[in-house]
C-alpha cells in the first residue's frame, strides 16, 4: 500500500473516530505494517458502527426480560411402547435421509477453550481412556462409521477461527483425516470482530496488532455466506445440516433419530436437550418468549424461574440445550436471501492494550467489550421447530473445565460407564465402585461399534491391555 492509500485509510478511520490504531504505524517494520493494514482492511465498518451503537445504548439486542419465558413442547425420552415405536420410526427415517446423501455435518470449533486452559484447538484434546483418542478423532470416526454402515457420503464441514485454523487443518492432515475421504472434509474460518473500549474505541493489542476476537458460534452464518458454503452444500444435494460443538466425546454425531424426528416434524430447525442434573446446571434454557421460540442462557434466568417446578415435581425449565441442532439448508438460504442477521451479545472483559504512550496495560477490571453471535438465536426465525430430549449418559459429557464438573476426568468416566454397560450386556464382567462408576479402563472405537446394538451384533474381540479393555481394531 503506498502513502496516498494510507492517507485515505487514515481519513476513513478518522470518520469513525478510530485513527488512533495507526498511531505507531511509522515505528513498525514493513511486515508488521502489512499485518496491521490487513487487519484494518478486514474490518466491516458498518458492522463496527452497529456494535458501537449497541454500546452507546448500553443495551444488547434480544435482551431477556426475566419472568417472560414459557416452556414449550418437547419430545421426551420414550417410556411407553408407542413412544419407543416412535423412536424406531424416527431412526428409520433419519437413516434413510442420511443414506440418500442429504445430510452434512457441521462442527463449530472456533472457540478458544480458555476455561479448560488447554493450549491448542480443543478438538486436539486427548480424551480416550486408553489410547488418548482426541475429540476430533471421535467425531470424525463416528461420521466415517455411519458412512460405512449406510453406504453413503456425509460431508464434514469444520468452522475454525483465524486463531486455530492452521493448527486444526495441520492436525487433520497429520492424522490422515482419520481415514475419512479428504475431499469430504471442508474447513473454513469464522469472522473476527474488534473489541471496543467502553467509549467505543478499538484497542491495539500490540503496536502493530488490533485486538480482535472470534464472532461467536453464531458467526457461522456470516462465515457460511461469505465462504459460499451454502452453495457448496446445495451443489452436493445436501438438505439437512447436523450441527454440534467440539467439546463432548459422547455426542452422537449425525444422530439418525434426531434427524428423523426433525424430518418427520417438517421442522426448519431443531434442538436437542437433556433434563438438567440440577436447577442451576449451566445450560441454555429452551422455551418461548412472546410466542417466539428461544434459548435463554442460564446467566439470564431468574432464580425463581430456575427453581420453578410443575405439580409432578419436575422443573418447569428442566430442558437444557446441549447446543446440537439440525438446520434445513433451505432455512439458511432464506435467512441469507432475506438478509437476516442474528443479534450481537456483549461480553464485558478485561482487554490488555497499548495506551497512547505505547505502554502495555493489563487492566484489573473489565475495560471493554467483545461481541458475539449465538447460533441458537436463529430459532425464532424458524417457522417450525422440533425439540427432542436425549439421554445424557449416551449423548452428552462436555469438556469445559480443568477439574470437577464438565472436566476431562468426568468425560473419561462417562465414556467408560457407557462402554462398561455394553460389555455387561455382552456378558463381560466389569468392575464398578459403590456409586456405579466403572473402574476398568475401557475404550471402544466408534469404528468398532457406535452403540450397544452394534456392539452386541458384532461381538468384537478386545486387545489385551492391563486393567481393562481396548476395542480398536476393525475386522
Ligand atoms: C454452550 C451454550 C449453552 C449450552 C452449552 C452446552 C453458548 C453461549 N452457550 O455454552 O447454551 O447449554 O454450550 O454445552 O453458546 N465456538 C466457535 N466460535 C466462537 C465461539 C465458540 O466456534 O467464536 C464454538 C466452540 O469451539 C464450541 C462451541 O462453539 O465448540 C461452544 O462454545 P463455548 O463458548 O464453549 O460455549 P459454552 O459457554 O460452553
Amino acid at each position: 500500500m503506498d502513502k496516498s492509500n494510507i492517507n485515505q485509510l487514515v481519513q476513513e478511520l478518522k470518520r469513525y473516530g478510530q485513527e488512533h490504531i495507526l498511531q505507531f504505524f511509522d515505528q513498525l517494520d514493513e511486515q508488521q505494517q502489512q499485518v496491521l493494514l490487513h487487519q484494518v482492511n478486514e474490518i466491516d465498518f458498518k458492522l463496527l458502527e452497529y456494535c458501537r451503537s449497541l454500546l452507546q445504548n448500553k443495551q444488547q439486542t434480544g435482551q431477556y426480560v426475566p419472568g417472560t419465558l414459557q416452556p414449550l413442547q418437547v419430545i421426551e425420552l420414550p417410556k411407553t411402547p408407542e413412544e419407543i415405536a416412535g423412536v424406531d420410526r424416527a431412526r428409520a427415517c433419519g437413516e434413510q435421509t442420511i443414506a440418500q446423501g442429504k445430510v452434512a455435518v457441521m462442527l463449530v470449533a472456533g472457540g478458544q477453550g480458555t476455561r479448560l486452559g488447554y493450549d491448542g484447538p480443543k478438538g486436539t484434546f486427548p480424551v480416550g481412556p486408553v489410547t488418548g483418542r482426541t475429540l476430533f478423532q471421535y467425531h470424525t470416526e463416528k461420521i466415517l462409521a455411519l458412512e460405512r454402515r449406510l453406504q453413503t457420503v456425509i460431508p464434514f464441514y469444520i468452522m475454525t477461527s483465524e486463531l486455530n485454523y492452521s493448527q486444526t487443518t495441520e492436525f487433520f492432515a497429520q492424522k490422515q483425516f482419520f481415514g475419512k475421504d479428504r475431499e469430504t472434509i471442508l474447513f473454513f474460518r469464522q469472522g473476527m470482530l474488534p473489541a471496543l473500549s467502553d467509549g467505543g474505541k478499538m484497542f491495539l493489542e500490540e503496536k502493530g496488532k488490533l485486538s480482535v476476537a472470534p464472532d461467536g458460534h453464531g458467526g457461522l452464518l456470516r462465515a457460511m455466506f461469505k465462504n459460499q458454503i451454502l452453495e457448496d452444500m446445495e451443489k452436493r444435494g445436501i438438505e439437512y445440516i447436523f450441527y454440534f460443538q467440539v467439546d463432548s466425546p459422547l455426542t452422537r454425531v449425525c444422530d439418525p433419530v434426531f434427524i428423523g424426528n426433525h424430518v418427520l416434524k417438517g421442522a426448519e430447525m431443531s434442538a436437542k436437550t437433556v433434563y438438567k442434573s440440577d436447577p442451576y446446571e449451566k445450560l441454555g434454557n429452551i422455551g418461548q418468549v412472546n410466542g417466539k421460540n428461544v434459548v435463554i442462557e442460564y446467566t439470564e434466568l431468574s432464580e425463581q424461574e430456575m427453581e420453578a417446578r410443575n405439580a409432578d415435581g419436575r422443573l418447569v425449565f428442566g430442558q437444557g440445550s446441549i447446543a446440537i441442532h439440525v438446520f434445513n439448508v433451505s432455512f439458511l438460504r432464506r435467512l441469507k436471501d432475506e438478509n437476516i442477521s442474528l443479534p450481537y451479545h456483549l461480553a464485558h472483559k478485561k482487554i490488555p492494550w497499548i495506551d497512547a504512550f505505547g505502554n502495555q496495560e493489563k487492566p484489573e477490571k473489565p475495560n471493554g467489550y467483545k461481541f458475539e453471535q449465538f447460533i441458537f438465536d436463529a430459532l425464532p426465525f424458524a417457522e417450525t421447530i422440533m425439540v427432542q430430549e436425549t439421554d445424557r449418559k449416551q449423548d452428552f459429557s462436555p469438556i469445559k473445565n480443568k477439574e470437577g464438573q464438565d472436566s476431562p476426568e468426568q468425560a473419561r468416566q462417562d465414556l467408560e460407564n457407557l462402554f462398561g454397560s455394553w460389555l455387561e450386556k455382552a456378558g463381560i464382567p466389569v468392575k464398578r465402585d459403590k456409586a456405579g462408576n466403572v473402574l476398568d479402563v475401557i475404550e471402544i472405537s466408534p469404528l468398532v461399534a457406535m452403540n450397544e446394538k452394534e456392539f452386541l451384533e458384532r461381538h468384537p474381540e478386545p486387545q489385551t491391555i492391563t486393567g481393562g479393555y481396548l476395542y480398536d481394531k476393525v475386522g
